[in-house]
């Protein structure tokens, strides 16, 4: 899987924004528990606000989050990964579609700031494991040098 991600990032025939979109359909054909997989972006024209950039799934609402607010702002603020088994039992959470029943969202740093993170949604509560928060965490350092 991992090995995937590196030649989708080394491929010279693609635009970073490519790589990222190929990057969000590979782990969403891969791992069946996630149902939505996209990027938001730290904007450098805003102040302290992300904004959606690659994605596979259900287009959103969401294209602009200000750092804090939702489950992706407060990745965002605090620079670490959140993982929420249950969205419902969030109070600080922006709902994409009444489906989604579980999330993590996991930074992008490029030399340690935060630069951008991934965001899965999924359908099926509690199925989001640590071997995929590893996982995940992975791939947010590999992609690093596409930021
Ligand atoms: N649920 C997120 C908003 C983004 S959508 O999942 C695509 C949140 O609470 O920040």
């Amino acid at each position: 899987m991992l090995s995937q991600i590196k030649k989708t990032v080394d491929n010279p025939n693609k635009s970073p924004d490519e790589k990222l979109g190929d990057i969000c359909k590979y782990l969403a054909n891969e791992i069946e528990v996630f149902d939505w997989v996209g990027f938001y972006l730290v904007d450098p024209e805003a102040d302290e606000e992300l904004v959606l950039g690659p994605y596979v799934g259900e287009e959103t609402n969401h294209t602009r989050i200000p750092f804090g607010k939702g489950i992706c702002g407060q990745a965002a603020e605090t620079n670490e990964t959140f993982v929420i088994q249950d969205v419902s039992k969030e109070d600080n959470y922006l709902a994409c579609s009444l489906e989604v029943k579980a999330e993590i969202v996991v930074p992008v740093k490029k030399d340690g700031e935060f630069v951008a993170e991934l965001d899965i949604d999924s359908h099926t509560k509690d199925s989001l494991t640590e071997e995929h928060r590893k996982m995940l965490e992975e791939v947010c350092s590999i992609i690093s040098p596409l930021f």
